[in-house]
């Protein structure tokens, strides 16, 4: 195996979680996961563990992973194997689901290198998502059947998701089919992160749902985020070049709000979006017109609507550091729009 390359990058905390000892515990606790991840995805032959450790190495948030333990801390053993197994494997679905993401949406970059298909092609992106699930599948087996059957669902959803995305809204109101995608390909492995997390810690079952609902909601602010970000951001912080999803011809949240709009700017735009945009010209002329519309604020006022069910829900645990902290982690998911 070469080195360099296949060094999986130490977990660096990306938010402050407010309290100086849960900041220890879930960085030491992010460490364990990052060893997990480096020992199972360096397993197998090295012409595909360099690629699936392509973008593992790459860096990424560690979003789920940090969500499901946090959720973790609400248990008895939030320091179980399991409960690393768990954040791992969510870890890795999510990576799995990149790399097939990144094929469908022909997306060259990815958490700021060459995407897979980009770098090697489309057969090796789509067969380093597979053994990528083959992974999880693998450490699944070692924990127990609610997490495998757990994961079926979670796994079916996100694809539905994938799936509902890629065939558009048809007849139905598109800003309702948005949201459904979003739930279904992002808030879901979110809830499912928090879920396992509260789960294999051996919390009870109300507080799991709660993490699940948490967990679920933080994702809906996420996903909308993103797609906020993919519209207007600066490539340098994102590690994206703007207007992905307009290239493909996917509308997104503030894209919708903007067209529904009765203005010489929606006009415009509605001429404009009629399908994928080539033209990078046309690409930068429909984020302007975006900008001249509500379509933004429309989008984050929902973003605030997906907070406020997180503030309910979080009302519901103890006033812990884990609570304050989750508190701060939808907050600094809605931040990142700066
Ligand atoms: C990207 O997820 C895909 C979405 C569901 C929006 P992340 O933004 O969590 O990607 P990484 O893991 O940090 O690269
Ligand atoms: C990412 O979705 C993949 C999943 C959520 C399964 P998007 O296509 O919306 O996200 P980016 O912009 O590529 O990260
Ligand atoms: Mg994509
Ligand atoms: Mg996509």
């Amino acid at each position: 195996m070469t080195t360099g390359q296949n060094q999986v990058s130490g977990y660096t905390p990306a938010v402050d979680l407010g309290d100086e000892q849960l900041n220890s515990r879930i960085a030491a606790g992010m460490e364990t996961v990052e060893d997990l991840l480096r020992s199972e995805l360096s397993q197998g032959a090295e012409f595909i563990t360099d690629k699936v450790l392509h973008l593992t190495t790459a860096g990424g948030k560690r979003f789920r992973p940090m969500m499901a333990l946090l959720a973790a801390e609400y248990g008895p053993h939030a320091e179980s194997d399991n409960v690393y197994k768990a954040a791992g494997v969510v870890e890795i679905v999510h990576l799995a689901t990149l790399y097939h993401d990144d094929v469908m949406d022909e997306a060259d970059q990815r958490r700021g290198v060459e995407s897979a298909n980009s770098r090697w092609s489309n057969s090796v992106a789509i067969l380093s998502g597979d053994v990528l699930l083959a992974h999880a599948s693998r450490i699944m087996s070692t924990m127990d059947s609610l997490t495998v059957r757990h994961f079926g669902e979670t796994f079916q959803e996100l694809v539905t998701g994938q799936m509902r995305e890629t065939l558009g809204a048809g007849e139905s109101d598109p800003v309702e089919h948005y949201q459904k995608v979003i739930e279904e390909k992002t808030a879901v492995l979110i809830a499912s992160a928090g879920y396992l997390g509260a789960y294999h810690a051996g919390a009870d079952e109300s507080t799991q749902r709660s993490l699940q609902t948490i967990g679920g909601a933080i994702g809906m602010i996420f996903q909308i985020v993103d797609d906020i970000i993919d519209l207007f951001s600066d490539p340098k912080d994102s590690g994206k070049i703007p207007g992905t999803d307009l290239r493909e011809g996917v509308l997104t949240l503030p894209v919708l709000y903007a067209l529904a709009e009765d203005s010489a700017a929606a006009n415009e735009l509605r001429s404009l979006l009629t399908g994928p945009l080539e033209a990078e010209d046309d690409v930068q002329r429909a984020i302007a017109l975006i900008r001249e519309t509500e379509g933004r604020a429309k989008a984050l006022a929902d973003v605030q609507a997906h907070l406020d069910v997180v503030d309910r829900e979080l009302d519901k645990l103890p006033n812990n550091a884990a609570t304050r902290a989750l508190r701060l982690l939808a907050e600094y998911t809605m931040r990142r729009v700066g």
